[in-house]
């Protein structure tokens, strides 16, 4: 019968049947769960003939470099190469406040940075790169043969064709036989933090599209510091289980407030938590307590984070409101 510890053994001899005794197989990690997941059995089955790429694209979650390297080269002694193009990034996203448009530039700087990297990496050692990972799910195979939906651009950043044409490199897709819950599962069963295997998805342009308007560096600084804060409190209080996705925006708008004596007139924060179990329907997080939680939330972050004055909660459903704001 088939058990997640039969598919560890398995799936591990296949790649390694199929990599050779030579052959080497780069892929993007991004310190997600799939990516997380799919480069730690990669690692298993070859070691540090897997290279992981991870491409700062200056508009991650605060520190995020830092505790993806933690997690993934220090702790688990991951073969990664880490990519700071955030300059890059943030330079092209200059005056731009259309969402699609921020999607568009960052997918495609994205393909360009890290087809980049692989080359370099491949020159490095002799031409030995010969597979692309990609950690792909089932419910992402299912979708990519049944209908070119919304998700069809919310994919942009995945597709990395040219890197397979030109470098002539061929898939591997450990996990595309896998739904979500069995990925979680596989990673536990690889030896991976809890922490790790229960984290909240985060989108590919990240807090591009949770800074409404122009992204600038200061804008990032700021959603970025007030995610931090809800982050953490949200894990204090032990919501962050329940929690399928929370996240703080930086809306562009301006508000009144009083500070002391003096009037202020500074930015609003949304903050967003959501429960769902495909993502495609949502609903918001209530109850007494996490009420509770959320005002000593917005306590800390208008107090602790400069330029905000103002935090309200966004109590949408998806449908007809999204999960992000952009
Ligand atoms: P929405 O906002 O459409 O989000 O309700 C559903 C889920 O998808 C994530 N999301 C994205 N992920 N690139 C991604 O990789 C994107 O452009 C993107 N847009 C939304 C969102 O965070 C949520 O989990």
């Amino acid at each position: 019968s088939w058990t997640m510890e039969s598919f560890i053994d398995k799936e591990i001899a296949r790649i390694r049947a199929l990599v050779g005794p030579t052959g080497r197989v780069i892929g993007a990690v991004s310190g997600g769960v799939d990516s997380t997941v799919a480069a730690k059995l990669m690692h298993e089955a070859i070691g540090d003939r897997f290279h992981g790429i991870l491409v700062d694209n200056g508009v991650m979650r605060l520190n995020e470099c830092a505790n993806v390297k933690k997690m993934l080269v220090d702790k688990m002694g991951i073969n990664l190469k880490i990519a700071d193009a955030s300059d890059l990034f943030l330079d092209r996203l200059k005056g731009v406040t259309d969402p699609e448009t921020k999607r568009k530039i960052i997918g495609n700087t994205f393909i360009e940075v890290f087809e980049a990297e692989a080359a370099i990496i491949d020159k490095e050692c002799g031409g030995e790169i010969e597979y692309l990972l990609q950690g792909t799910l089932y419910p992402d195979v299912i979708e990519s043969i049944s209908f070119k939906g919304p998700s069809a651009t919310i994919k942009t950043h995945h597709n990395v064709g040219g890197l397979l044409e030109n470098m002539k490199l061929k898939l591997i897709e450990p996990l595309r036989e896998l739904f979500k819950d069995e990925v979680r599962k596989l990673g536990s069963l690889l030896g991976l933090d809890d922490e790790l295997v229960w984290r909240h998805p985060f989108p590919g342009p990240g807090i591009a599209i949770r800074v409404l308007g122009e992204v600038t560096r200061e804008q990032v600084q700021i959603a970025r510091l007030a995610d931090n804060i809800y982050i953490e409190e949200i894990k204090k209080g032990g919501f962050y289980r329940q929690i399928s996705q929370a996240y703080a925006a930086l809306l562009n708008v301006k508000a009144v407030g009083v500070m002391g004596d003096k009037r202020t007139y500074e930015q609003v924060i949304a903050l967003r938590a959501v429960e769902t179990t495909d993502f495609m329907t949502a609903d918001v997080m209530t109850g007494a307590e996490w009420f509770m939680t959320l005002k000593r939330i917005s306590s800390r972050i208008i107090n602790e984070v400069k330029g905000v004055n103002r935090v309200v909660y966004d109590i949408s459903s998806k449908p007809p409101a999204t999960i992000e704001w952009e």
